[in-house]
């Protein structure tokens, strides 16, 4: 019964058709560039640049737990800005608790010999380390996303993700798949999956496991993602219709057509 208000896409107008068509193409196109954001804004957290992680994700969302920024920079690209000795004081003072006390008879003269002819603050893409504050900025915990941001980007998130699925499921609605519970699940899949994602963020603040469900949300929506863009594409331009359906000009046959009439 539920089936007799279903329009196949070959029932509908070319024009309605085109207009599916050409937002399944611009909308195709932005999840590719979604993909990419995700990659360029996580990729290289773990200190391995060209690859994406579940450590990364972790460290996006959880923080890093072994190295400040401090640390990171003087175990890579600042490592040769100083002999080793000098740095092992440097490791040992931060791991001591950064104290100002012995940062002004330890730290602040390797730092004034070092690191300052570059980090005074003329070039504003570098941290300023001409004071005790501006080196414990580099050696706070890395405590990853703040709640702040995380809320402005879930909201973001839920709306948007919301608008691209309504407008891709209700275009997938046409397309004819069975069984039936298996189109219902695939419309159903990206809605549950961005609230997973969502919730996954703030868990895996707290525990970094979790970041195995942002990923597994994100794979089950991208693979939701792409079943419907690809079989709507298929079926309105390539596919015909099983005779038996095709007869009722794209609307599936209410069993007995008559018995309807009847009762
Ligand atoms: C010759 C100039 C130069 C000197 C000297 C120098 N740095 Fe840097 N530093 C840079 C540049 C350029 C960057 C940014 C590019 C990069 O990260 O490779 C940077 C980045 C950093 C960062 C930031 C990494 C991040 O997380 O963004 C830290 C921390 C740092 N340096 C610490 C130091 C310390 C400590 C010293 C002294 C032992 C030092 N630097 C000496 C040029 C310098």
């Amino acid at each position: 019964m539920s089936n007799r208000h279903f329009y196949h896409f070959s029932a509908l107008p070319m024009s309605m058709r085109m207009v599916y068509t050409m937002t399944l193409l611009v909308l195709g196109t932005g999840y590719l560039f979604a993909m990419l954001q995700v990659f360029f804004s996580h990729a290289g957290l773990d200190g391995k640049p060209d690859s994406l992680s579940a450590e990364d994700i972790r460290i996006a969302y959880h923080g890093s737990d072994s190295d400040t920024r401090l640390e990171t920079a003087l175990k890579g690209p600042m490592a040769g800005m100083l002999p080793p000795e000098e740095r092992a004081v440097i490791f040992a003072w931060v791991k001591d608790g950064t104290s100002q006390e012995s940062y002004g008879q330890k730290i602040k003269p390797i730092v004034e010999s070092r690191c300052v002819a570059c980090h005074d603050g003329s070039n504003p893409h570098l941290p300023v380390l001409t004071s005790y504050e501006g080196v414990t900025k580099m050696t706070a915990r890395d405590e990853g996303a703040t709640i702040p941001t995380l809320v402005r980007v879930s909201h973001i998130h839920l709306f948007g993700i919301t608008f691209i699925f309504f407008i891709v499921s209700s275009i997938f609605a046409h397309a004819y798949m069975r069984p039936l519970w298996l189109k219902c699940a695939i419309i159903m899949l990206p809605f549950l999956t961005i609230l997973t994602d969502i919730f996954s963020w703030y868990l895996t603040k707290m525990y970094p496991g979790f970041a195995w469900f942002i990923i597994g949300s994100g794979a089950l929506m991208g693979l939701s993602f792409a079943i419907q863009w690809i079989v709507s594409m298929w079926q309105m331009w390539f596919y015909r219709l099983p005779d038996e359906i095709q007869e009722c000009g794209g609307a599936l046959p209410v069993l007995g057509r008559a018995d309807t009439r009847d009762v």
